[in-house]
């Protein structure tokens, strides 16, 4: 795995975009970046082998390299189900696309890169935004929510996955701290962590975990339910 350098040298702030060189060293970004993240992909495997409908589609929006994916596939490959992964950046795109065709020949896939405001969503039980909705802006955040939940079948579910912020800002100040803390561990240098949230500051817009439920009941999702969180980073299944 390579290892995550990017921001190690003192540079001017661009925005932080998933270009050639994020997706080069992606698995290693996301891994020191997002606490838990190993744990949720495991786990998505686990909640997709219980939601996923026989000849039915899962989605994977915002892909990256096709972690969840894959994890879910290895779950519920005797389902015959059409895995429909989608991501807007071609760096992304061409990489999850070999490791997929690579790690699971036999399934039925597609990668698409497109922006997940196109794509048409159906006959699915499944679809995950595994830390792809804060990217999107916050005013066509529910629109997409409301397309998810019109396209799933009945017992379908969207897993969200998301960082957040706190209302309360004592707790957002010492989640925040937690997470820096995490990185710390994970061996970036305080310079790294700053340059990054500089990079991040208008490109990922959290929302709080109120916000989220608010807006997932506003598209029609009848429950959801908090099942992971470290830090300031959680995931929710959405139940229609
Ligand atoms: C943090 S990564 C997601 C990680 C990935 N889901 C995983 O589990 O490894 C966010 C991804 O969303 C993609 N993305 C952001 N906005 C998008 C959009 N409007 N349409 C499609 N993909 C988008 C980015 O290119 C990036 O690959």
């Amino acid at each position: 795995m390579k290892h995550d350098t990017l921001f190690a040298q003192q540079h001017q702030v661009v925005d932080f975009a998933f270009d050639d060189a994020v997706a080069d060293v992606f698995p290693d970004m996301i891994r020191r970046s997002v606490p838990g993240y190993e744990a949720i992909i495991s786990q998505l495997g686990v909640l997709a082998r219980h939601y996923a409908q026989a000849g039915s589609r899962i989605y994977d929006l915002g892909c990256s390299l096709g972690a969840a994916t894959l994890s879910m596939y290895r779950q519920s490959s005797d389902l015959n189900i059409e895995h429909i992964c989608i991501d807007n950046s071609e760096s992304m795109v061409k990489r999850c696309r070999s490791r997929l065709q690579r790690h699971m020949p036999d399934a039925n896939l597609q990668v698409i890169c497109e922006n997940i405001e196109e794509t048409s969503i159906h006959n699915a039980s499944l679809v995950v935004l595994n830390f792809t909705l804060q990217f999107l802006a916050p005013e066509i955040r529910l629109e997409l929510l409301k397309k998810i939940y019109q396209g799933l079948l009945p017992g379908g579910v969207l897993i969200l996955s998301e960082k957040i912020i706190f209302s309360d800002k004592t707790e957002n100040q010492l989640q925040t701290d937690w997470h820096l803390a995490s990185k710390r561990a994970n061996g970036y240098s305080d310079m790294e962590i700053s340059q990054k949230r500089a990079a991040l500051e208008n490109v990922l817009i959290p929302d709080t975990l109120e916000e989220h439920q608010q807006r997932l009941a506003k598209a029609g999702f009848r429950q959801s339910c908090q099942w992971f969180q470290s830090f300031n980073f959680i995931s929710l299944v959405a139940l229609k």
